[in-house]
């Protein structure tokens, strides 16, 4: 679970708060996606679920953050850590820049935790496996491409199965199959009961995968709903968000009177079909 109670923020450099008043509970095993303009403080809000905020970038808060069951702000980061992966916007920020393997790499945090060596070998060779990237376990994080970076910090942080996952853009430097395999990942995860706060521009995946989704503006929660409503909100481009083709091409013909009155605009093919298939059938 992650739990935002009247949290207000501001970095030690910030003229003017930069999270507002977010009162916001994800329950254990839901995947909540996070969307808004550029600036908005989506990441701000990662770092302060993950407890980068307060413990590693200071700043000034007033309201907690309660993650997996611990007050992010009275728990030691190191503890923290345990519990919550996070999988930061720029993977090159997350590599630990003392390993000289991607095998190396996975390893680290386990070492950390204290996991057994056989224990250790086969859940680094799944989780290699699981978003294909077997291929670079052996070779320097660094020589790697921004989407491959990306895999690694995921399975990085997945390899510690923590009971909290935020991830901040984690598809944002993949093509589409590499995506797919992190959504597919994700989706695997449900079983486990795991937490998601997932911060994505990519809209018709967060429609297919996400439980919920909220959109931050300006450093407030301006929607917080199923993704069906909230993506259908006619503010959402004005907000810079955007909308899914699929609402884009209804929202079009239901301006033509070629969309089914009552029916709410789609947000994923399926829909937008049946909703066409409902107006060509009154049509006829
Ligand atoms: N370390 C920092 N110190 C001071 N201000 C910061 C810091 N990081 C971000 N900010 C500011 O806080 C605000 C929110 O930034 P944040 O990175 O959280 O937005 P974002 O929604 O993630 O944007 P993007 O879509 O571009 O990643 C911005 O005004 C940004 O300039
Ligand atoms: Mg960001």
């Amino acid at each position: 679970m992650i739990e935002f109670s009247q949290f207000n923020y501001a970095y030690p450099t910030s003229t003017a708060p930069v999270l507002r008043d977010i009162a916001v509970t994800i329950p254990e095993g839901q995947v909540c996606g996070l969307v808004g303009p550029s600036g908005a403080g989506k990441s701000t809000l990662a770092y302060a679920a993950a407890g980068l905020i307060p413990h590693a970038l200071g700043g000034e808060f007033t309201g907690s953050v309660t993650t997996a069951g611990r007050v992010v702000a009275d728990t030691p980061l190191a503890e923290v850590v345990t519990e919550v992966g996070l999988v930061l916007q720029n993977p090159f920020n997350q590599i630990s820049g003392a390993k000289y393997t991607v095998r190396e790499e996975l390893a680290f945090g386990l070492e950390n935790l204290g996991v057994a060596r056989p224990e250790m070998v086969s859940r680094i060779d799944g989780m290699l496996e699981r978003l294909q990237i077997t291929h670079l376990a052996d070779r320097s994080p660094y020589e790697l491409s921004g989407g491959q970076q990306q895999l690694v910090a995921l399975a990085a942080v997945l390899v510690m199965q923590p009971r909290v996952l935020v991830l901040d853009e984690p598809t944002s430097q993949l093509d589409p199959a590499g995506s797919r395999l992190v959504f597919t990942a994700l989706d695997e995860l449900r079983d486990s009961g795991i937490t998601v706060l997932l911060v994505e521009h990519k809209l018709e995946q967060l429609a297919e995968y996400t439980d919920r989704l909220l959109v931050l503006v300006g450093g407030s929660v301006q929607l917080d709903g199923p993704p069906e409503e909230v993506l259908a909100d006619p503010r959402l481009p004005e907000w810079g968000v955007g909308t899914t083709r699929f609402t884009d091409v209804a929202r079009r013909a239901a301006e033509l009177g070629r969309w089914p009155t009552e029916r709410p605009l789609p947000v994923t093919l399926p829909a937008a079909v049946a909703g066409f298939t409902e107006s060509l059938g009154d049509a006829g």
